[in-house]
């Protein structure tokens, strides 16, 4: 073990500004937002998105309210400059969303770029290259000058190729990669320079973006870096100052914050924080503080759930559980005191309107989140128990969010007929719940048959105690029989799928997958509805799982269905 890290890593040296304003000040406002969930987020996945997955991730991104989105590095990958000419070519943009592409600065990247954007109502383009000491010396081998110079080159030629194309309102954004390990003259020189090549005016401003490419010191140096270029840019009324915090050390959020304190007026990030290595800033943590705040931050997150949803299908990871704001677990207490705080802060008369229910900094119905997830696990069983009998008794894993929410039924249960519960009481509490529903829905049988390049479902279902026979077509059999449903007025989005193999119970016995579905009413808003399913084949437990979680929303919301009927 290494143990006097002083002689390995340096501290970073304190910005000279003494007379700092940033620590006064209040956020009143919102920044303007921008998304990099296609461009630096896709980049840091294992497997980035195809195109399919990028323009479902653009929609959620267009619905959660983002005006500046960036969508691709065209000049780095083919399906990122395809991409570009889908959501231009199919009209896909909204009129008040501005489309953002990045590219390095070198001729032949920037020219294949532009070439990208033909025919943009409006673009950003995102030209950046790297300042620092390091860059200059060790992996360019650039001087001061030559670094301005590349810069210089690089917008004088997006101004160029922008004049030839004034069908587009073009915009320039300029990002000193490595801002932060940059010195403060230095980055403001090629600032400058770059501000003063593309002749920024204030009706016309650049876009200068001071990336924490890695995050390499306290917030409040960030903060200071930001004051400081602030106060000294040449044309500041001309400039638009943007933050991209990444997350090295874990504090871009309040690198964030208090940068945005310090005059910065836009920022850059992601959804739950995805991207490179810990991230970029994760902007709905810190929309959501500025809510939190009594500032509305103009993105809608009001049913975050499906904004999760969305989020980890199409970029394929898990969000932690105790993410803030829409982690499984961030509206759930376990500790006996804290439950007893977050009851009688429900409890208490808000008459002036305002929050102020202990443990919980902001009301979970406003993210759509209900207040049945602040459950107490039953003391019998233990924090995990429910979850752990059910598993090494009856062969069970239930996804997290379940077990969240059967530990409160389970809860109730024990609340309102006392004592223990055995496994095989909480088996069958588990099946009436989720398995065996059989109202208004109840599954008989399916038959599945090839439809073109989709799946289609033959199923014989029970409505309200009728047989009857729906068929519906998707691209696979649980969207197949989605739209089946929706065939007799009930609509619903599947929001997440999970099958396991259940133990087989005992010698002998005869392997079961078990299936969990999911739903929530087209329409959104109405909360998610989990049902299971089990059975040897796993396509039958899955339509029974759809079936269960059908059955139980509409128990909770009926007239889900008689809207869709109607
Ligand atoms: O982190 C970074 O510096 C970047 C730049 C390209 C803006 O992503
Ligand atoms: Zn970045």
């Amino acid at each position: 073990m290494l143990t006097n890290p002083a002689t390995k890593y340096r501290s970073f040296p304190p910005v000279e500004l003494t007379d700092r304003q940033w620590p006064n000040q209040t956020i009143s406002k919102p920044p303007t937002w921008m998304s990099t969930d296609l461009r630096d987020g896709n980049q840091a996945l294992f497997e980035p998105m195809n195109l399919e997955r990028k323009m479902r991730m653009f929609r959620t991104l267009c619905e959660i309210g983002f005006k500046e989105i960036e969508v691709a590095f065209p000049s780095a990958s083919q399906t990122d400059f395809d991409f570009v000419r889908q959501l231009i070519d199919g009209q896909h943009i909204p009129d008040d969303v501005s489309i953002e592409v990045l590219t390095q600065a070198r001729e032949h990247l920037i020219r294949r770029t532009m070439e990208s954007l033909k025919g943009a109502r409006r673009a950003i383009v995102h030209v950046y290259n790297a300042t620092s000491k390091p860059f200059r010396d060790s992996v360019f081998h650039m001087s001061r000058g030559e670094v301005v110079d590349m810069a210089v080159a690089a917008v004088k030629l997006i101004k160029q190729l922008a004049a030839a194309a004034p069908e587009t309102e073009w915009v320039l954004e300029y990002s000193p990669e490595t801002f932060t390990a940059t010195e403060l003259d230095f980055a403001l020189e090629v600032c400058d320079a770059v501000t003063a090549a593309w002749g920024a005016t204030p009706d016309n401003k650049v876009i200068l973006n001071l990336p924490t490419t890695v995050e390499v010191a306290t917030p409040n140096v960030y903060a200071d870096q930001i004051e400081w270029m602030h106060r000294h840019l040449a044309r500041r009324d001309s400039v638009i100052i943007s933050l991209h915090p990444h997350n090295d050390r874990g504090t871009a959020v309040a690198a964030a914050e208090l940068a945005l304190m310090a005059g910065a007026e836009r920022v850059e990030g992601c959804l739950f924080g995805n991207g490179e290595r810990t991230g970029n800033v994760d902007l709905v943590t810190l929309a959501l503080n500025l809510y939190t705040q009594g500032v509305a931050p103009g993105l809608d997150f009001s049913d975050i759930n499906a904004v999760a949803r969305t989020f980890e299908d199409c970029s394929q990871l898990p969000i932690h559980p105790r993410h803030p704001y829409v982690g499984d677990l961030v509206f759930t207490a376990f500790s006996g005191s804290h439950q007893d705080a977050i009851k009688k802060g429900f409890a208490i008369d808000r008459s002036d309107g305002f929050w102020n229910v202990p443990y919980l900094p902001i009301d979970p119905a406003d993210v759509g989140r209900s207040y049945d997830s602040v459950i107490r696990v039953n003391s019998q069983s233990g924090k995990g128990g429910i979850a752990y009998l059910l598993e090494s008794e009856c062969g069970v894993v239930m996804p997290r969010r379940l077990q969240v929410e059967f530990s409160s039924v389970v809860q109730q249960r024990v609340d309102t007929h006392g004592g223990e519960m055995s496994a095989t009481a909480i088996w069958q509490l588990f099946a009436d719940t989720y398995l065996e529903t059989s109202a208004p829905l109840r599954y008989h049988e399916h038959h599945l048959f090839e439809n073109g390049d989709g799946q289609g479902i033959r199923l014989t279902v029970d409505i309200d105690g009728v047989a009857q026979r729906l068929s519906g077509v998707g691209n696979g059999p649980i969207d197949a029989a989605v739209h089946a449903f929706q065939n007799v007025g009930i609509s619903v989005q599947v929001r997440s799928y999970e099958e396991r193999a259940m133990s087989p119970s005992g010698e002998g016995g005869n392997a079961r997958a078990c299936a969990f579905i999911e739903v929530a009413a087209a329409s959104g808003g109405a909360g998610e509805f989990y049902g299971a399913g089990v059975d040897a084949n796993i396509i039958t437990a899955s339509i029974e799982a759809l079936v269960n979680g059908i059955n139980r929303m509409l128990a909770s919301v009926p007239d889900v269905r008689q809207q869709h009927a109607a």
